[in-house]
């Protein structure tokens, strides 16, 4: 190569693609190659130069085709990479919820056999002891009554299990009638009122009048509400109150179950709703149930078109809310009805009498309710466990009331009944009242009592304030009534 062939080739090359993008690279060596095309007078080696960097060219657009291709293919990758993440994460969830969901029913399976299982060796063992041990029949009686209490229990647990099985299969129907509202809300209160006195929790009844005589929805399924809502009020109140409340407001029935219990935390409350769970792991050792309670009560109300609703403070207590809308129902608003014997009031309403009380009784829970009614209402009383000990009581003590079981041990009710009436002939004593309190609920019983020379009759189980107002006419009697 001469020199003016090494001053133009290095002309060239000064201009060649170096550290130039394919698509610089590619018009650089256009250029070069028209000015060598222009040049005639270019020696013949130049040209073959030419050729090669049209060859380079060629290649460069393939590069560059190529090079597009990647590119595209790189987005369509990002792309890819973006879906399959985003399914990983999906695939992620899914995995953690179904393990979640499978540890969940392992557990719950766990609790809801612990639940039937614990008292179904409860009814076993009742039932060894009726047929292997010599018991009486008020014995036996006693224990029938245990049996039905827990059979009856274990029966809400199937029937929860149940319910949730229909919710789940989209098979959880209800069916609306109308419903006298007053009688339910005085159901629901009848079943805690006294497992609340014997806790020595207040439990409140507050209604506000005028509420709808009757209103057109599942009764049993809005009893099953409230229910689980005051079941729960009393689970997990140690001390305080729980109140249930009832009001009409705008064409809205709404009812409120507040406690003064353990309450909740934010996260305990965001899933309590959710089946199989309960607040904490904790819970279900300490407190039972099945955790079933509250998702199905949320899927009775929704279908009803109405809302629950909860608020709670940790260690405060918490309030649970049913709000039912009545729009479209035609309905009577009423003023407090007032029913020979079931007249709504609250606990704390309780008459206060003042007199000295004997009340035998050999059933040891039954005596403790009594007991703890009667001193709550103001009496001074004492607790016998058989006719002759309320016998020997009533000479010692100078007693305004006796209230005698029918049957006990050692001396019947009717016996001492007769033993106490006639002391007070041959003696000229005051005539005291002597009250029977019987589990034979039949007309005919309760008219034999009368005629042996009982003054009232005490049917149980009692209401409190029936056994109350009873008493009150009998203390009254003697200008005993506050
Ligand atoms: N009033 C309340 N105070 C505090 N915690 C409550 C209250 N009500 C419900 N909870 C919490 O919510 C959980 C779920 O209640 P839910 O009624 O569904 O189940 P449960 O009472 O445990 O069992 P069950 O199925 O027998 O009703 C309870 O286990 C408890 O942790
Ligand atoms: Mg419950």
């Amino acid at each position: 190569m001469d020199e003016s062939e090494k001053s133009s080739s290095q002309e060239y090359l000064s201009n060649a693609p170096s550290a130039m993008s394919l698509g610089e690279g590619l018009s650089a060596l256009r250029a070069m190659r028209h000015s060598l095309r222009i040049d005639d007078a270019i020696p013949d080696k130049v040209k073959s130069w030419s050729s090669t960097l049209e060859a380079i060219e060629n290649r460069l657009i393939q590069l560059e085709r190529q090079n597009h291709d990647l590119i595209c293919l790189t987005d369509q990758l990002t792309e890819s990479n973006a879906l399959l993440l985003d399914l990983k994460y999906q695939a992620d969830q899914a995995e953690a919820k179904a393990i979640a969901c499978d540890s969940g029913k392992t557990q719950f399976l766990a609790r809801i056999s612990h639940e039937i299982r614990s008292p179904l060796s409860v009814i076993l063992g009742y039932a060894d002891q009726i047929l292997e041990d010599s018991v009486t029949l008020q014995q036996s009686r006693h224990i029938a009554g245990h049996i039905r209490q827990t059979g009856d229990f274990v029966l809400d647990v199937i029937n929860e299990v149940l319910d949730l099985s229909k919710i789940e299969a989209g098979a959880f129907t209800l069916s609306a009638h109308e419903t006298p509202l007053i009688p339910l809300i005085r159901e629901v209160f009848d079943l805690f009122e006294h497992a609340a006195f014997k806790r020595g929790i207040g439990f409140e009844l507050k209604v506000s009048y005028p509420l709808p005589e009757t209103i057109f929805v599942d009764g049993h399924r809005l009893k099953q509400v409230l229910v689980n809502l005051c079941s729960n009020a009393l689970k997990f109140t140690e001390k305080g109150k729980v109140s249930l409340t009832c009001w009409y407001e705008n064409n809205h029935i709404k009812f409120e179950v507040q406690d003064t219990g353990i309450g909740m935390t934010e996260t305990q409350l965001s899933k309590i709703f959710k089946p199989f769970t309960q607040a904490e792991d904790t819970i279900s050792s300490r407190f039972g149930g099945t955790g079933l309670g509250l998702c199905i009560a949320y899927e009775i109300v929704e279908q009803m078109g109405g809302k629950l609703t909860v608020e709670s403070t940790m260690g405060k207590g918490s309030c649970f809310a049913v709000d039912l809308s009545l729009a479209g129902q035609s309905y009577k608003l009423v003023e407090q009805v007032v029913h020979s014997n079931s007249i709504l009031r609250s606990t704390e309403e309780v008459q206060q009498l003042s007199g000295k009380v004997v009340v035998a009784e050999d059933t040891k829970d039954l005596q403790m309710i009594i007991g703890a009614v009667l001193k709550k209402a103001g009496l001074d009383v004492t607790l016998v466990n058989n006719g002759q000990q309320a016998l020997d009581a009533y000479k010692e003590g100078d007693y305004d009331l006796v209230i005698l079981d029918i049957e006990m041990p050692v001396m019947d009710g009717l016996t001492a009944m007769k033993a106490i009436k006639s002391l007070q002939q041959e003696n000229g004593l005051r005539p005291v009242p002597v009250l029977a309190l019987t589990a034979h609920a039949f007309k005919d019983e309760v008219v034999r009592l009368g005629r042996e020379g009982f003054n009232d009759v005490i049917i149980k189980p009692f209401k409190r304030q029936l056994l109350l107002e009873s008493l009150a006419g009998w203390l009254g009697n003697d200008g005993k009534l506050h």
